[in-house]
């Protein structure tokens, strides 16, 4: 049975079709409304931590298409709290299609795949965030109509998304450039299998001058330099990264063809100006409705195969 738990476990043609499909999809939604492609499939959608983007649209690419979605918050199941994980996966896949979940340890939804009747979809881990990856990876897709060559450019905390998109740069074949400061890189053996995924050293690249790291970037991205479940670190976190907020000065270094995306939620003033996210360069709106047409490709794909 697949699952999506990380890029780095797919082939990069099935992931291409993936976002030839999202395409489809968002075309299709925009002329008239999907196809009732998953009628009568249910979603269950486990949370541990809070949710804009990943709790709704995952329920209207289920509703868009006729299935249904059933939001599980922390207090609700108590993910290996009040019952092993082993049990929820067998008890909630046998009343529901596909589960997604969002969690703190990434061993938590590999234990849900390896217990579940019913695919299993990472919304989000400490780890990685796959579905993010591949939002983003439309929106790129959408603006520069090719994926191999480009140079994206990461400003900040080498986190969750930025290892999705270290092995959507293997996967998709573009280079992930990152600036990030002393102690916030991204550790040595993720930056190892991405570069071995993508056959190539130049896949990801780490630097250490932000105003260097963006010269020749079509794409620069951010994202918020304290990730969920890190709250008591956030006083100390904001002195370190100021020299990475992604601002009018940097991006006056970075080619003007250069657009500028965040996974969001964002803190403005922090890891980016109000400006540069309310600016022509921007696109953090359209990337994030792209969650939407994203995901919808990836549920038909793993709910009708
Ligand atoms: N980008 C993202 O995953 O947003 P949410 O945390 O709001 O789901
Ligand atoms: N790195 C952030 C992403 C939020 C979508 C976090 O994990 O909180």
């Amino acid at each position: 049975m697949e699952h999506f738990l990380s890029l780095a476990d797919w082939e990069s043609s099935d992931l291409i079709d993936l976002i030839e499909q999202a395409v489809f999809l968002k075309r299709e939604h925009r002329t008239g409304g999907n196809r009732q492609m998953l009628a009568n499939k249910s979603l269950g959608m486990v949370f541990q931590k809070p949710s804009l983007r990943t709790r709704v649209s995952f329920e209207m690419a289920m509703k868009h298409c006729g299935g249904h979605a059933l939001f599980l918050g922390p207090q609700e199941i108590g993910l290996g709290k009040r019952e092993s994980i082993a049990d929820i996966a067998r008890v909630l896949g046998s009343y529901v299609d596909i589960i997604m979940a969002r969690v703190f340890d990434h061993a938590h939804v590999e234990q849900l795949a390896e217990w579940s009747p019913v695919p299993i979809i990472n919304g989000l881990s400490d780890f990685n965030h796959p579905c993010q990856a591949m939002a983003d990876v439309l929106t790129i897709y959408e603006e520069f109509g090719e994926l191999e060559g480009l140079q994206v450019v990461y400003l900040g905390d080498s986190n969750n998304v930025t290892t999705s998109l270290a092995f959507a740069a293997a996967k998709f074949g573009f280079q992930l450039v990152i600036a990030s400061p002393e102690g916030y890189k991204m550790d040595a053996e993720t930056i190892k299998r991405a570069r071995l995924l993508g056959s190539s050293q130049d896949t990801v690249v780490e630097v250490s001058d932000p105003v260097e790291a963006v010269q020749d970037a079509d794409v620069i991205y951010t994202d918020t330099w304290t990730s969920m479940g890190q709250e008591e670190e956030a006083a100390q976190r904001r002195e370190i990264f100021p020299p990475y907020q992604v601002n009018h000065q940097l991006i006056a270094n970075a080619p003007a063809h250069t657009i500028v995306m965040h996974c969001l939620p964002a803190h403005r003033g922090e890891e980016i100006t109000d400006s540069i996210a309310d600016g022509p360069q921007s696109r953090l709106f359209q990337q994030a409705e792209n969650r939407l047409h994203a995901q919808k490709a990836i549920l038909v794909r793993l709910l009708t195969r």
